[in-house]
């Protein structure tokens, strides 16, 4: 898989970089076309001429030599993918503020490719409350960041800190460049998020939807080579800006923009917290609370997922979500009948770290042919790659 990709490896000023070496051998071996960029600090852990020697392309550190600038557009433009490895506290600080001070920063910050990390640090510096939010940062940037691993550290040391060892980098190249092209050509269509339903100019009815898990599964596919549309509820997550993103407040704008878009969807997932019910008629003025008591008169909203189940073409896979608090694989199940739906994701209120407001979910998937999945608390990051992993198993099985 690795063969006849082009890899940018970016090299930061850290003891591990005398693994690159090792990396770049490995890389090499497996058929990739390797171009080096180091920052000034890296060459004094390893030599440019050994790193050119066994990529067979000049080594780039300075912003411009001779009188000549180092094209680093073109550089992040060429690659399949830029590795930084190691990447060292002070280029992670410069990558979450945007510093453009050598060459490497600057090949990051026009980069197009998939940008991956394997951080190496000291284990204090790894666990500082900076270095732990700076990679969150990163993380929410669309970078890859491959964990650390525990062993002796150069402060001599045993901890956690230790850059990924070399032959761990190219198995998860080569799992990337598995995965990176399986929805390629395809158009996806994730809802996410809350709905709000306006009482009056200045309240609504809502829920606890942050939108955490629709938006992970939206970067998932498109890490995956779709082409992704979101249609989100009120959310204040992030989005690769490869991503369409098609803000909406309440449920019938939400049901509005799934049907404009929908007929030009191969996959369909409907992740959104959307309302059960509106306000009958909302108040154009504020309400004053002349009144002790207020009555508020609801009425159904749409469900967009029985909707576009009923105008679903045979081409199509719609997928949607059963959040429940009894009886949880019965009434999964029930709503994928119901609704017309292929895959059904059902997570229960009833499992700790499981819904709304957690970083983690732990889901069950259900679909028409019969398949179930079951998977223990995971990151929401990691769900989605369950459910991307459980769409692509149907639509391909
Ligand atoms: N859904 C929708 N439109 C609605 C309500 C829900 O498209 N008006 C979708 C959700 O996005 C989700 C699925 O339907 O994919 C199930 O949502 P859930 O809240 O679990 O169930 P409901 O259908 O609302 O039924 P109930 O609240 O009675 O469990």
């Amino acid at each position: 898989m690795i063969k006849g990709k082009k890899i940018l490896l970016g090299i930061s000023g850290s003891i591990a970089a005398y693994k690159s070496a090792v990396l770049l051998r490995l890389l090499i071996k497996a058929g990739a076309e390797v171009k080096v960029v180091m920052t000034p600090a890296s060459t004094q852990f390893i030599g440019p001429l050994t790193l050119s020697t066994l990529s067979k392309n000049e080594v780039l550190f300075e912003l411009s030599e001779n009188n000549s600038w180092a094209n680093h557009v073109m550089l992040g433009r060429w690659a399949d993918i830029m590795i930084i490895a190691p990447l060292s506290c002070n280029t992670l600080s410069k990558m979450v503020i945007g510093t453009c001070d050598n060459l490497l920063m600057a090949v990051y910050l026009s980069a197009t490719c998939t940008v991956a990390v394997a951080p190496a640090m000291d284990e204090d510096m790894w666990l500082h409350e900076s270095t732990l939010n700076n990679i969150k940062k990163l993380e929410s940037f669309g970078n890859k960041i491959l964990p650390v691993e525990k062993g002796d550290l150069a402060s001599g040391l045993n901890g956690m800190g230790r850059m990924a060892e070399p032959e761990t980098i190219v198995l998860w190249l080569n799992n990337y460049f598995q995965t990176a092209s399986q929805f390629a050509g395809k158009k996806i269509l994730v809802t996410a998020g809350p709905t709000h339903e306006a009482i009056d100019p200045v309240r609504f009815i809502g829920n606890h939807s942050t939108g955490k898990m629709g938006f992970a599964i939206a970067k998932d596919f498109y890490e995956r080579g779709a082409d992704v549309t979101i249609v989100a509820g009120p959310s204040n997550q992030s989005l690769p800006p490869q991503i369409k993103r098609l803000n909406v407040v309440s449920a019938k704008e939400m049901y509005e923009a799934c049907m404009n878009v929908f007929n030009d969807m191969d996959i369909i997932v409907m992740s959104a917290a959307v309302a059960d019910y509106t306000v009958s008629h909302p108040a154009k003025e504020k309400i004053k609370k002349y009144e002790s008591e207020l009555t508020i008169t609801l009425e159904k909203t749409i469900d967009i997922l029985k909707s576009l189940g009923e105008i679903k073409k045979e081409h199509q896979v719609l997928a949607g979500f059963a959040l429940e608090t009894n009886h949880e694989k019965e009434n999964a199940l029930q709503k994928l009948q119901l609704k017309k739906a292929d895959i059904i994701i059902m997570n229960s209120l009833n499992d700790a770290g499981a819904g709304f407001g957690y970083d983690t979910n732990k889901i069950s998937i259900f679909d028409k042919k019969g398949n179930e999945f079951l998977f223990d608390l995971k990151s929401k990051q990691e769900a989605a790659s369950d459910i991307v992993n459980a769409i692509y198993t149907y639509s391909n099985g």
